[in-house]
């Protein structure tokens, strides 16, 4: 990997260990499903490569949907002020629904998609979140599938960001406070 987007950042989990981490969790939702098909539904954007990755870790008749919600400051999101900006493109009514995390923090994002989601009348719906920072919950709300329990770090790679930057990091880093753009 190139010096560049690594310097100065600290490794907190390899690409080796979220893989085998996502494998487990693949093999779990298989079981879960007892044979039944799934939705994926993919939160954008920091959800993407656990999306792609999870998806082919799972051996279920599975389809794709995504949605995008308002992305506030962090601040401001404690508010409880959560819009969704993109909606499922396909109705869910009957299906068995997985959404899809990179991170659960707050929880005010995925309990306002839990509802909005269960409005449509699935026949389940589960959640599964790549990093998960307990000690943050302001909605009580838990994922019924966690790749890693997190104290609060700022981290990015794998998905989730830095002002828009450091997606596309193999490795999940963390970014210290001081860390020089
Ligand atoms: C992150 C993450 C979750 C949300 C979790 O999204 O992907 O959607 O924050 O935080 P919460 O539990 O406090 O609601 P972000 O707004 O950073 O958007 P992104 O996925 O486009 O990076």
């Amino acid at each position: 990997m190139a010096s560049m987007t690594y310097k100065d950042l600290q490794v907190l989990y390899t690409r080796e260990q979220i893989a085998a981490r996502v494998a487990e969790i693949g093999a779990e939702i298989t079981r879960d499903l007892n044979g039944e098909k799934l939705v994926m539904v993919g939160v954008l954007k920091g959800a993407a490569p656990f999306l792609a990755d999870l998806a082919r870790a799972v051996q279920v008749d599975a389809t794709f949907d995504f949605v995008a919600v308002s992305s506030y400051g962090k601040g401001q999101r404690s508010s409880g002020a959560v819009k969704v900006i993109k909606d499922l493109d396909e109705s869910v009514e009957g299906k068995n629904v997985l959404i899809v995390e990179d991170i659960l923090d707050t929880g005010l994002t995925l309990s306002y998609l839990r509802k909005i989601i269960l409005q449509h009348r699935p026949r389940s719906l589960r959640i599964a979140a790549l990093l998960d920072k307990p000690s943050r919950r302001i909605e009580k709300i838990e994922a019924d599938y966690v790749g890693f329990s997190i104290p609060n770090l700022f981290v990015i790679g794998y998905g989730m960001d830095y002002a828009e930057r450091y997606r596309n990091l193999p490795d999940i880093c963390i970014m210290s406070p001081d860390h020089p753009e």
